[in-house]
């Protein structure tokens, strides 16, 4: 099993150990095993001490999390979850853990004008919709058959009507929606190394410097449009599911650049073992001292790897 990780490109695991010289055996290891699987409770169809009796009821091996509420992770096969009427009736939604840190960083409150740039399949969206009632959510989706992913996971989980969907490419909010969102999330298109899973080799098999490039460019852009759609004094979560600081640490670093004096970086805080601050520096390059205010959750049985960063629009 051990040598199945040699079949990760190599110049993929000598940038892992450049980053996490410590626990590079750790992290590699996580690639060999499928996560295991989470779910959440969805709060607009019902609530957490109800899914803990109809979990109960199902005799389904979970495990309930102090942090994020209303969190179980699942010890039973997924169909056995499948089977259950709260599954069927989207009361609940199957989502890596690390991905529902994302909208706990955005905090969406009552009244908020809320963007979510790319949305599909929807997972953080109907999030969103979850934990926040009251709020006036745009969600945005380049790909058609993602689009179609987001609009069904908005039906299963009640949210049809609750939300605008839009198929466009998110690089025109800038145009359309100028200055109009108190909040905005970019879950970013990505490598997505956090992903790479040793039985599924499309995982990992394109993997070049390359993509990275090609994501960057990407991000940049989306970056930029999102600047433009917030509002002054409006917050932006911009998250990965990747290892490459490029697109991580070094894009929060272009974005502060940018825009200096107009954009500041706020601290992500969550409480959690395996969530670190972000890399001070990287082939040679070093960041701007508060950089360090991301954070990198690091991999495990449970969580991908993420990255998650906060900004404040200070001045348009
Ligand atoms: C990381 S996934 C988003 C996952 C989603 N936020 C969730 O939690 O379920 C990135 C998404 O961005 C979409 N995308 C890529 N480029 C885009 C663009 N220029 N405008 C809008 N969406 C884009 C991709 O099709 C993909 O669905």
């Amino acid at each position: 099993m051990q040598d199945e990780i040699y079949k990760l490109p190599k110049e993929f695991l000598h940038r892992i150990k450049a980053l996490y010289p410590h626990n590079y055996n750790e992290i590699v290891h996580t690639f060999l095993k499928k996560k295991l699987l989470a779910f959440r409770v969805n709060y607009s169809k019902a609530s957490l001490v109800e899914i803990r009796k109809k979990a109960a009821n199902a005799h389904l091996k979970i495990k309930e999390l102090k942090f994020p509420k209303g969190t179980f992770l699942l010890n039973s096969d997924l169909r056995q979850l499948q089977k259950t009427k709260m599954y069927d009736d989207g009361e609940i939604f199957v989502q890596n853990i690390s991905s529902m840190l994302v909208p706990i960083v955005l905090s969406p409150v009552p009244g908020d004008k809320i963007l979510d740039l790319c949305a599909a399949p929807g997972a953080k969206t109907t999030q969103i919709l979850s934990i926040a009632e009251n709020i006036d959510l745009t969600a945005i989706e380049k790909s058609r058959t993602r689009y179609y992913k987001l609009l069904a996971n908005l039906k299963n989980q009640g949210f049809e009507n609750k939300a605008t969907v839009l198929i466009m490419d998110g690089i025109w909010v800038r145009k359309k929606f100028p200055e109009e969102f108190d909040k905005i999330l970019l879950d970013a298109p990505c490598s997505a190394e956090g992903l790479f899973y040793i039985l599924n080799p499309k995982s990992y098999g394109y993997w070049k410097l390359n993509k990275i490039k090609e994501a960057v460019s990407k991000q940049k852009q989306l970056l930029n449009a999102a600047f433009y759609a917030l509002k002054e004094g409006g917050e932006l979560v911009y998250s990965t599911c990747t290892f490459a600081p490029e697109e991580n640490e070094a894009m929060v670093d272009w974005f502060l650049k940018k825009y200096k004096d107009k954009i500041e970086l706020l601290p992500v805080e969550l409480e959690l073992d395996n969530a670190c601050s972000g890399i001070k520096h990287w082939k040679g390059n070093r960041f701007r001292f508060n950089v360090q205010y991301v954070k990198r959750i690091i991999p495990d049985k449970y969580f991908e790897a993420f990255f998650i960063a906060k900004f404040k629009k200070i001045a348009a």
